[in-house]
């Protein structure tokens, strides 16, 4: 079982998606689980602020050290093994690769023991020695938003991870972008597909080849007719053929 805490002020914008389809399923089947902290609940004051201004000027607002330490903290009091994700656009690129990884639940890090100024991305890379086995991963995702976060924030982070090069208002989204692909690999989760199916899929060298469905002609686009011929030989032959590598 995979079990995904997640940090965050909207648990509302992430609970119908998570208790939808495939995420749903991988619940219902204890192969997945899905915990909320509400980072409200460590916010300073008669109005629980976890935000506060910039030192040096600029605009908007960041997200406060103490709440989320102490958010994560309560989190990892009780599973110290825990390690901490922050959304980030200034993190390393999320992959196919990455996802497999911790669905497979064999990227083990050391706790973070990098400052916040050095390279972010650096801790993305694991060396073959620090790789082990573990069949309950535990992952804290904390969700900024507001316009961004105290960098000591990242001392406590194991995973700094971009969704893509482009910015988002909160770390929600790419939280569950980050769930949904590593969930989906778990064997059972998608029910049909063998393990060794998807295994072969999320190492990001697999072969897609055009599919079709009824209806034979949709609107004068016919579906080839080597699909149609039972002879499976020449069925292979034409998928490899037309096989384009996914962009991973
Ligand atoms: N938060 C805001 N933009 C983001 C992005 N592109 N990836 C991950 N987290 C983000």
């Amino acid at each position: 079982m995979i079990r995904f805490t997640i940090i965050t002020l909207f648990r509302e914008a992430l609970e119908p998606y998570l208790n939808t389809s495939m995420m749903w399923k991988a619940q219902e089947k204890k192969l997945a689980s899905f915990d909320f902290v509400d980072l409200r609940e460590f916010g300073l004051g008669p109005h629980k602020s976890v935000d506060d201004t910039p030192y040096g000027g600029g605009d908007g607002m960041l997200l406060r050290c103490e709440p989320v330490f102490n958010a994560i903290e309560s989190v990892k009091a009780k599973d110290s093994s825990a390690k901490v994700i922050l959304p980030t656009p200034v993190g390393k690129v999320w992959t196919q690769e990455m996802a497999r990884k911790m669905a497979g639940g064999i990227e083990r890090l050391k706790p973070a023991s990098l400052g916040h100024t050095q390279d972010r991305s650096a801790k993305l890379t694991v060396p073959e020695e620090q790789v082990l086995a573990n069949s309950a991963p535990h992952y804290i995702i904390l969700c900024p938003h507001y316009e961004g976060y105290d960098e000591r924030i990242m001392s406590i982070v194991d995973y700094p991870i971009s969704l893509g090069k482009y910015v988002l208002t909160g770390g929600e989204l790419p939280a569950l972008i980050i769930i949904d692909s590593v969930v989906r690999l778990i064997p059972g989760v998608l029910g049909g597909e063998s393990s060794a199916l998807i295994e072969s899929f999320s190492d990001g060298d697999n072969l897609e080849y055009p599919q079709y469905t009824k209806p034979y002609d949709f609107r004068g686009m016919k579906v080839p007719d080597v699909l149609l011929s039972g002879n499976h030989g020449e069925i292979d032959k034409w998928r490899k053929e037309h096989s384009r590598k996914a962009e991973m």
